[in-house]
């Protein structure tokens, strides 16, 4: 059954370990062409986008995402360590398909006065259309921002005019794959984020929310 974009939206969540079944390669295309289909400023299209899906591109990522977030929340991750398979769970979490959105510093628009380049912003809604793209395909996405770029840049021969905005790993979710209730799940109300005319006064909603992810919930 089609999803409306509010039931796509709760339903994506960050997947850390997945199944190493590859990705079929018209939802791949999908996912580019979500990440096509996007607003940029004066409709530049200053994305560029590094689509990895083999193994030696696993072995490069593993040598740029040294410091992977997994680690420092290896402790609250209930997918870590499950079968004692560490190189499973840290830094690209066995996703057989990554990402690397780019923009192009020559492309974007820069603002006349400041000189604020709009190249990140247009790149993180490319990421971002990619990503509710990957949910509505049935599959799940982490957005990784902790690694080093630089090493990245070395070792894909990135240009040198290409800045790196984010990576975005895919797949089909293992089949032990459990949301992390720490870092998932959690939003604070409206009210919190939104404000109503000012910044003293916050934004209040007609209606409560409810909505609770089962995914979530403690196991009895
Ligand atoms: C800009 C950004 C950077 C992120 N970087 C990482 C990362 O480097 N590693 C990681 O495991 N998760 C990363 N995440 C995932 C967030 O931790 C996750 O989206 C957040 O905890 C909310 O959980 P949810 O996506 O399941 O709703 C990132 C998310 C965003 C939006």
């Amino acid at each position: 059954m089609p999803m409306d974009f509010m039931d796509i939206s709760k339903m994506r969540i960050t997947v850390r370990r997945y199944d190493p079944r590859p990705v079929e390669k018209d939802k791949i295309d999908c996912i580019l062409e979500a990440g096509r289909w996007v607003p940029t400023a004066v409709d530049y299209q200053p994305q560029r986008i590094l689509v990895m899906d083999r193994p030696e591109h696993f072995l490069k990522i593993r040598e740029f995402c040294t410091f992977s977030f997994d680690q420092k929340y290896r402790d609250i991750d209930e997918n870590a360590g499950l079968h004692g398979d560490e190189s499973h769970n840290v830094y690209y979490y066995g996703a057989p398909l990554v990402f690397l959105v780019c923009y192009d510093r020559n492309v974007c628009w820069q603002h006349p006065e400041s000189g604020e380049s709009s190249g990140l912003i247009d790149a993180t809604i490319v990421q971002t259309h990619m990503m509710l793209e990957a949910a509505s395909l049935g599959l799940g996405t982490v957005w990784i921002s902790y690694f080093d770029k630089k090493k990245a840049r070395e070792l894909l021969h990135i240009p040198e005019h290409f800045e790196i905005a984010g990576m975005l790993y895919a797949g089909y979710p293992a089949a032990d794959f459990k949301p992390n209730r720490k870092l998932s799940g959690k939003r604070y109300p409206v009210s919190h984020t939104c404000f109503d005319g000012s910044f003293d006064s916050p934004y209040e909603t007609s209606y409560t929310d409810t909505f609770k992810d089962s995914r979530l919930e403690e196991e009895k």
